[in-house]
This record gives C-alpha cells, sequence and structure tokens, in this order.
C-alpha cells in the first residue's frame, strides 16, 4: 500500500485541520476603526497616522517613517526622494515581485536587473557590482521571503561607488541587520502594507529613512508637493497619502508585532533545522549579520538530482498533500515575467535609446531560473503562526515525504 497522500496515503495533517487565518481580526482593531470612524478625521496626517509612523520608527529602531499608499509608490517615492530619473540606472535584483523594477520605470529610470545568490535568493552582490556602470545611481536590495542578502558587501559597494541604496522591505517588516531594523541600513526603506504582508492595512506603505533631508522630501512627495514646515519649498508631486482608517488597523496590529515576528522566527528555526537533517532539502541561508529574520513566506531549496529526478512541482504537490498548506515557486523572474511588460506603455518611450533599454528580455539570469523552475519551494507566512504541534506536522510531513521518496515519479 502506498503511503503518500499524494497516492491515497493517510495525510499527516487531517483535512480539517485549519491553518492560522490571515489578516488577524482583533476587537482592538474594531475599536480603533470605529473611534476614527466617528472622530471626522478620516485622512489628512491625523493623529492616528503620526502616532503609528512614530510607533513602527521605533519598533524598527529607525528615526522617521511616513504612511504612504502602497509598496510600490514607496519605492518610486524612495528614488523621488533620492533624486533619481530619466535614463539613471538602478540596479535591481532579478527574482522580486515585478513592483521593485516597475517602480523604477514610473520614473523613467533604467531597472538593470541582476542575478541572485542561490543561498539567499536575494541579490549577488558580484553580479551588482559588474552591472555597475557610469549611470548607475542606485542598488534596490530586496529582503526577499525570509532571508537576506549579504548586506554588509551590500552597503559597502553601495558607499564605495557612490551610489544610493534602497532597501525593499516589502516582505520583512522587523528584520534586523547586526541590531538594526531593515529600512534604515540604506538611505530609504520601502514598506508594502497589502493585505498578504505581515503588517498590513489591506493596502498601504511605508518610506523610511534616518536622514532629516530625505524625510521631509517624502513628506512633500507624498503630499502633493507640500512641505513638511511652513515656507520650506514645495516640490512638484502628486496624492500619495494612506489615511487614518489604515492607521488605525496598523496600530492595533503593532500591539502584537513583537509577538508575531519572534512566533514565525521560532517555528522558521524549527523547519529549517528539520530541512538540515534531510537530502536533498535545505533551509535558506542565514549570516551571521542576521540577527532578527522576518517572514513575509518561508521559502526552501529542493534539489532535484538528490532526489532521483523527481521534480519540484511534484516534490510541493506531495508536501501540499500531506499538510493542507499551498505550496508554490518563486516569483518569477523578471527577465520572463507575465507581469513585468515595459513595452506594453507607451509613455515609457522617452527615446529610442530608452526604449531598448528597458528591454527586460536581454537580460541573463540563470540562478533566478534555477530556482523558479527547478528548486525554490514557498508558503506564505500564516502557517508559521501556528503552535508547536503544527509545526510538527510540516516536519513530520517533510520526513514522510523523504522517507517514501521512491513513491514519487521522476521525470
Ligand atoms: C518585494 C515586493 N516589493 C514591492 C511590493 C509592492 O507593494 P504593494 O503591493 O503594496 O504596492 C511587493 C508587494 O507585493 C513586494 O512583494
Amino acid at each position: 500500500m502506498r503511503k503518500l497522500a499524494i497516492n491515497g496515503g493517510e495525510p499527516v495533517r487531517a483535512p480539517r485541520n485549519p491553518w492560522p487565518t490571515w489578516p488577524v481580526c482583533t476587537e482592538r482593531a474594531v475599536e480603533l476603526v470605529t473611534e476614527v470612524v466617528r472622530s471626522g478625521v478620516w485622512s489628512y496626517d491625523g493623529p492616528k497616522e503620526w502616532e503609528f509612523a512614530r510607533q513602527f520608527a521605533d519598533f524598527s529602531g529607525l528615526r522617521y517613517a511616513l504612511t504612504v499608499a502602497n509598496g510600490t509608490v514607496a519605492i518610486q517615492l524612495a528614488l523621488e526622494a533620492l533624486g533619481i530619473g530619466a535614463y539613471d540606472e538602478v540596479i535591481v535584483p532579478g527574482l522580486t515581485w515585478q513592483a521593485t523594477a516597475a517602480a523604477c520605470l514610473e520614473v523613467n529610470a533604467v531597472p538593470v536587473l541582476v542575478d541572485i545568490d542561490p543561498e539567499t535568493y536575494c541579490l549577488d552582490v558580484a553580479a551588482a557590482e559588474a552591472a555597475i556602470t557610469s549611470r548607475t545611481r542606485a542598488i534596490i536590495v530586496v529582503h526577499l521571503y525570509g532571508a537576506m542578502a549579504d548586506m554588509d558587501a551590500v552597503i559597502r559597494l553601495a558607499r564605495s561607488n557612490n551610489l544610493s541604496l534602497i532597501e525593499d522591505c516589502a516582505h520583512q517588516h522587523g528584520s534586523q541587520w547586526r541590531g538594526q531594523g531593515v529600512g534604515g541600513l540604506g538611505d530609504v526603506g520601502a514598506f508594502s502594507l497589502q493585505q498578504s504582508k505581515v503588517l498590513t492595512s489591506g493596502e498601504g506603505g511605508i518610506n523610511t529613512t534616518n536622514d532629516w533631508d530625505l524625510f521631509q522630501k517624502l513628506y512633500s512627495l507624498r503630499n502633493c508637493g507640500r512641505p513638511f514646515q511652513d515656507g520650506a519649498p514645495t516640490l512638484q508631486s502628486g496624492n500619495y497619502r494612506a489615511t487614518e482608517m489604515q492607521a488605525a488597523l496598523l496600530l492595533a496590529q503593532m500591539e502584537q508585532m513583537a509577538d508575531w515576528v519572534a512566533v514565525r522566527e521560532q517555528n522558521a528555526r524549527r523547519v529549517d533545522a528539520c530541512l538540515e537533517s534531510i537530502m536533498g532539502l535545505r533551509p535558506m541561508l542565514r549570516h551571521e549579520g542576521v540577527t532578527r529574520q522576518s517572514y513575509y513566506c518561508y521559502s526552501f531549496r529542493y534539489d532535484e538530482a538528490l532526489w532521483g529526478g523527481v521534480p519540484v512541482a511534484k516534490f510541493r504537490e506531495a508536501f501540499a498533500a500531506e499538510t493542507g498548506l499551498a505550496v508554490g515557486s518563486t516569483y518569477e523572474p523578471l527577465n520572463n515575467c507575465s507581469l513585468y511588460k515595459p513595452h506594453t506603455k507607451p509613455r515609457y518611450r522617452i527615446s529610442e535609446a530608452h526604449w531598448a533599454a528597458i528591454d527586460p528580455g536581454g537580460y541573463r539570469l540563470p540562478a533566478a531560473a534555477h530556482a523558479y523552475a527547478k528548486e525554490g519551494v514557498v508558503i506564505w507566512q500564516p502557517f508559521l503562526l501556528a503552535g508547536q504541534k503544527d509545526i510538527d506536522d510540516i516536519v513530520n510531513a517533510l520526513q514522510k515525504i523523504s522517507q517514501n521518496r521512491d513513491e514519487l515519479p521522476s521525470a
């Protein structure tokens, strides 16, 4: 009799045993949103927006935070605050959500795609260095899923080449490198607050910085160019503000944020330890500089050759069948991504040279392609808030699949 659930065997986890859901609805959130509704202050720099900004900055060990419309806008405003515009080149990792590169297009800059480090799925620092030209103005590092690039090397590279450093922190509210919160390791941080993220107001974003001048620029850019302080010069910009209702939802979550980050990290490390013991599975590398790791997703690496040619898709299916989790692959690499199509937007044709430069098709991203097609296993974060027994189910499922790997068909 075959044992794996994918082959009709009994699953490790009973199908009716649900995983934690997300977002979490608390009475505190209802109370704070109700307060806002009754207050008549629904937007425009309300007290809860400033209170949230202060709390988030404190939580991350940063000087300044500002709520904005969403995470994509947060990257765009970071670029604009740093003075990056037409024809400037911005180095972007080739494996990320399309918004990282799309935000560069919005300011008429050229996203230069570079490959990833297979150990972390984050920016490959050597590849970034090789991509620097006289037009390069900035690097965007993405703290992807639940791993970080070698941030010492990234910071060194940016500084030694006089480049601005933007952190795309959409996935990692609360991560720390050598005790410093992400969003403060470079010049400007950009966070997403979209519904699936570890801190969420449905939609929304945050910009962070430790620099007073950049903070004032970011404030103006999000608010139609109005100055932060009376009498200061105005800027050209639009409305990228968030609302007071969003701030109320966020404030309610801030009360649990540190605990949630800690529980996810503790559970992820248990799964890491299990993966270490199974041939052909590997956790992502945790650099010694990581002092707190936040997880938007839990990702790990599968080695098809060590599984006798069983395709990663079959492994993912088997894992999903045992646990009831949705188990997916990584993002599509940006040189061949169904949602990254710069040439479908005529307004990006500011010159023929620029139009050619923003074509993603010419980049070679072998490590990203391998992660996507052959290796990456990615699970969205809510399961990491589950209890010890639930995490045992994950560990038992991985061990069971490994012990019965001969039941899985090779390609
Ligand atoms: C890595 C990354 N960057 C940027 C964004 C953009 O954030 P938003 O959806 O809030 O615009 C996302 C959102 O999914 C993301 O995953």
